[in-house]
């Protein structure tokens, strides 16, 4: 077996293990997925000044986010359907998220439900929200995070409608899925999944399947969520969410200065710079793009995270030299769960860690708290 050394080699292992309609859903951006490949290919766009002969002993990378200790500035993303990458996906993940001290954010389409990931999950273990029309479901939602413990509640706004993903569409993506000739032959050529899922009673969306009525399996992501998701959602519902949670509240979603200030307004703790993995509006700039904007908007107020296109601890350093106080992993997570379980999701937490350790330090710095733009070569950078 290849020694795997880099995000990219758990992503060809993913795609070996996961049965392909689990793998295309993770691995997709919208229509002609622009958006989705904009968020790497900005990253690399971006160039870093290497300073020599600086003192480069103690190095530390440990920060905070929304005032909550971070080993470095990287969350795990929420993603829908984690638990079909991998049998008990969500809960192998929040255990390598603990181990590695950064926080772990569980999706409200996850597959494991939140009272079970609880009970693995770390300090660090954040609930992501979507509003269902079923606003009395998304009361006792809130209650539930509150009672598992969740140290922030992430609100995502760009998701009232959906995005299309031509090869959801064309694999027939449901959760669990369909027992049909071509998915039982692709299926059959993944031992290690299928056994895996034989072992788990978690093949369902574990947070809604008996909480809500009428809602038994997912048949058509699209179509599932124009029945189920809120398209009505506003800026006044995030303020009675915010009431009803209490806690720390981090908006998700945001592309525009004028969101950007919107969010600042509402009172939440924090906002993420992000175009859903350019799995929504494709068009949309890359999120690494937007970001300098934006925290110029926010000027300080509150804090900005960002997710999309991050691959590599390069990526976290250079966005955290742009301001992100923070970084979100979603499919760096998803290919090292589908590669190999939690020891795949705590490799490629140790693979992105080392390569931010070392590159700050070729960046000339010790501490993640001092980096800032003066790590970047002027002209190379996204600029307000
Ligand atoms: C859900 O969050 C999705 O992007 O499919």
């Amino acid at each position: 077996m290849t020694v795997i050394t880099n995000i990219e080699d758990l992503r060809v292992l993913a795609q070996k293990r996961v049965p392909r309609m689990f793998y295309d859903y993770a691995d997709s951006g919208s229509w002609t997925e622009g958006s989705y490949r904009a968020n790497e290919a900005d990253f690399q766009k971006i160039k870093l000044r290497q300073r020599v002969a600086v003192n480069m002993e103690n190095r530390s990378t440990r920060t905070t986010l929304v005032g909550q200790s971070a080993a470095m500035p990287l969350a795990i993303a929420p993603t829908g359907l984690t638990g079909m990458q991998h049998a008990d996906g969500e809960i192998l993940a929040a255990r390598a998220a603990r181990k590695f001290g950064i926080p772990f954010t569980l999706s409200t389409m996850s597959i494991c439900s939140i009272e079970d990931v609880a009970q693995h999950a770390g300090e660090g273990f954040w609930f992501q929200l979507y509003v269902m029309k079923d606003r009395a479901f998304i009361e006792r939602l809130i209650d539930r995070a509150k009672a598992a413990n969740c140290g922030a509640l992430v609100l995502t706004l760009d998701l009232q409608i959906i995005g299309q993903r031509h090869k959801d569409l064309k694999n027939g993506l449901t959760a669990p899925p369909r027992l049909t000739l071509p998915n039982i032959i692709n299926i059959a050529s993944k031992p290690r999944w299928a056994l895996g899922m034989l072992g788990t009673k978690r093949r369902q969306f574990g947070n809604i399947v008996g909480h809500v009525q009428g809602v038994t399996d997912m048949a058509n992501l699209g179509a599932w969520t124009s029945q189920q998701f809120d398209p009505s959602l506003n800026w006044g519902d995030v303020e009675w969410i915010k009431k009803r949670w209490g806690g720390k509240l981090i908006l998700k979603g945001i592309q525009d200065v004028e969101d950007a200030r919107l969010a600042v307004q509402t009172g939440a703790d924090a906002l993420i710079v992000s175009n859903h993995g350019g799995r929504q509006l494709d068009g949309a700039q890359s999120s690494i793009e937007a970001l300098p904007a934006i925290v110029e908007a926010v000027g300080g107020q509150i804090e900005v995270h960002m997710d999309g296109g991050v691959r590599s601890g390069q990526d976290v350093l250079k966005a955290r030299a742009l301001g992100a106080r923070g970084c979100y992993i979603g499919r760096a997570m998803l290919y090292g769960l589908g590669a190999m379980g939690e020891e795949g999701v705590s490799k490629a937490l140790e693979i992105i860690h080392k390569e931010l350790d070392l590159t700050m330090a070729f960046c000339g710095h010790t501490n993640i708290e001092s980096v800032d733009k003066s790590i970047l070569l002027p002209g190379s950078y996204p600029t307000a």
